[in-house]
């Protein structure tokens, strides 16, 4: 299970996205970029968070650490912001805290050529876990001490908001994922991940959703078997037909004049 902390004050909210995650530290002494359950499309989003950054972790990725936040919305009482307030009190109890990285740039693929077995087996990933957040327009990959991160698995998964549509044979678009153009070994990523995805693995990861954000599904008898849908979905499309995997070198690059989403770093520079 994951380790459990209290946060102790809200420092800023991050609007690169659109779940205004909270810059939060915890009594732990540790300082967080914390997901709030009564964001947007609620819990289920904090699931996707959890499986996929720590399947993403046990498939070699770098993900920042996951903790269980308990949160007071009193922490957000002096917050000008009407809408964070309103987050707070919709999200009071346990929240997901990320692990902040301090100083992490957005990516860049024009300033940052991947290697294609590194995008190779990121798309594999991400169609996986039909994660449709890694556009070039918002990639949701940190530069971190010369490494790449991923963050923000808040919308795979998606068809957990209406079970009936979970089909594990269903496509995956990868017209626009950042690193679609740089993926030339489909084949080679799919050989590596693929045999790696077994029934001990998901297991292993679904363990670490608190069964809290798992309770109450409807169609479901609990939060064990909506684990069991999660793993039984992952591991029917890691062994079943490829008709979900994507050609090599798909999509198309990213232009190079729009404007693309900008550095964290900038925000923590600006806070010692
Ligand atoms: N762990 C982290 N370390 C540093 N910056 C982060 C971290 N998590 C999120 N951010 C920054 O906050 C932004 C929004 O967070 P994200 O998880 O992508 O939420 P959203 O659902 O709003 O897109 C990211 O694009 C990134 O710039
Ligand atoms: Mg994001």
């Amino acid at each position: 299970m994951l380790e459990e902390i209290t946060a102790t004050r809200y420092v800023t909210p991050l609007r690169e996205g659109g779940s205004l995650p909270g810059v939060m530290e915890a009594d732990d002494l540790g300082t967080y970029a914390v997901k709030f359950r009564g964001a947007g499309q609620g819990r289920r989003v904090l699931v996707a968070e959890v499986v996929c950054a720590e399947l993403a972790r046990r498939l070699g990725f770098r993900t920042p650490e996951l903790k269980v936040v308990e949160v007071d919305p009193q922490l957000g009482a002096r917050e000008p912001d009407e809408e964070i307030q309103d987050l707070l009190k919709a999200s009071a109890g346990r929240n997901l805290a990320v692990d902040f990285l301090p100083g992490a740039l957005g990516f860049e693929p024009l300033a940052w050529p991947p290697d294609p077995a590194f995008a190779s087996r990121l798309l594999w990933f991400d169609a996986l876990v039909h994660n449709v957040d890694r556009s070039w327009r918002n990639p949701n990959l940190l530069l971190w001490h010369g490494d790449v991160w991923l963050i923000d698995h808040g919308a795979a998964l998606w068809f957990h908001h209406n079970w009936r549509t979970a089909d594990p044979q269903r496509g995956f678009d990868a017209g626009d994922h950042v690193l679609a153009p740089f993926a030339t070994a489909m084949g080679e990523a799919d050989a590596e991940l693929g045999e790696r995805i077994t029934p001990g693995l998901l297991d292993e990861v679904l363990a670490e959703v608190p069964g809290e954000w798992l309770a109450d599904e409807p169609g479901f008898d609990g939060a064990q078997a909506v684990r069991r849908a999660y793993a039984e979905h992952l591991l029917a499309r890691a062994r079943g037909p490829r008709a979900w995997l994507p050609e090599p070198g798909t999509g198309a690059p990213a232009p190079r004049e729009e404007k693309r989403s900008g550095s964290v770093g900038a925000f923590w520079r600006g806070t010692r």
